[in-house]
């Protein structure tokens, strides 16, 4: 895709509809992939989304080039042993793994599920504001997060916990992705009614 339109305070033209409507997950990315300022950039922006205490209890560690394969060895560890080089490479689908760390404040009035739903926030806002650079992204998950070389490997403490990895990078051109079909929301869509 190409990169949208900016205007000339650099920012990206596409409105939030068409961006929402146009996201999806991107499963096949090449190189380029943001530069760690315009990811710093682009975080700042998404930082702002709803966050109750302004805790921002989280931090990304981001991993490019030859060091993706010390995360592929970690992949690797996990898999079973006929799947191991497969589980390897797969760190190469994107040039840029962002790690998303959950740093939850811990025994604060706020409670780790807001917590976490202000991290969900960021990150939705994050992914939208990468598609609106021309940049493609999709939220990974799997065993590794759970893996003791991985939070080693990432410098995670003891009371965090990694949600995976934003692979990012520009996606292959596809002009057959469609806009995605808006579900029906009726079942899920309701109105108290006491004084009507
Ligand atoms: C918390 C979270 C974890 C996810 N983990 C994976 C994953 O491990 N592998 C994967 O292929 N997609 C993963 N996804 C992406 C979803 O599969 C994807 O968003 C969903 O299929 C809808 O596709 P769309 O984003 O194109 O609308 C994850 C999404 C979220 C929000």
């Amino acid at each position: 895709m190409d990169r949208y339109p900016l205007n000339r305070e650099g920012l990206s033209l596409m409105d939030v509809i068409t961006a929402m409507l146009t996201r999806r997950s991107e499963h096949h990315l090449v190189d380029p992939a943001p530069s760690d300022e315009e990811f710093a950039y682009l975080l700042k922006v998404a930082a702002t989304a709803p966050d109750h205490g302004l805790l921002r209890p989280w931090r990304w560690v981001l991993i490019r080039g030859d060091d993706r394969s010390e995360l592929g060895a970690c992949f690797a560890e996990e898999a079973p042993a006929e799947r191991r080089s497969q589980a390897a490479a797969k760190v190469q689908r994107a040039p840029l793994l962002a790690s998303l760390v959950f740093t939850p404040a811990q025994g604060h009035k706020v409670p780790e599920w807001e917590q976490l739903a202000a991290t969900s926030a960021m990150t939705n806002s994050l992914m939208l504001l990468l598609h609106t650079r021309g940049f493609g992204s999709i939220w990974r998950t799997g065993a590794a997060v759970r893996s003791a070389h991985v939070r080693q490997l990432l410098g995670l403490k003891g009371e965090e916990n990694l949600l995976g990895w934003l692979y990012i990078g520009t996606p292959r051109a596809n002009p057959a992705r469609r806009r995605r079909s808006l579900c029906d929301v009726s079942s899920r869509l309701s109105q108290l009614s006491l004084h009507r």
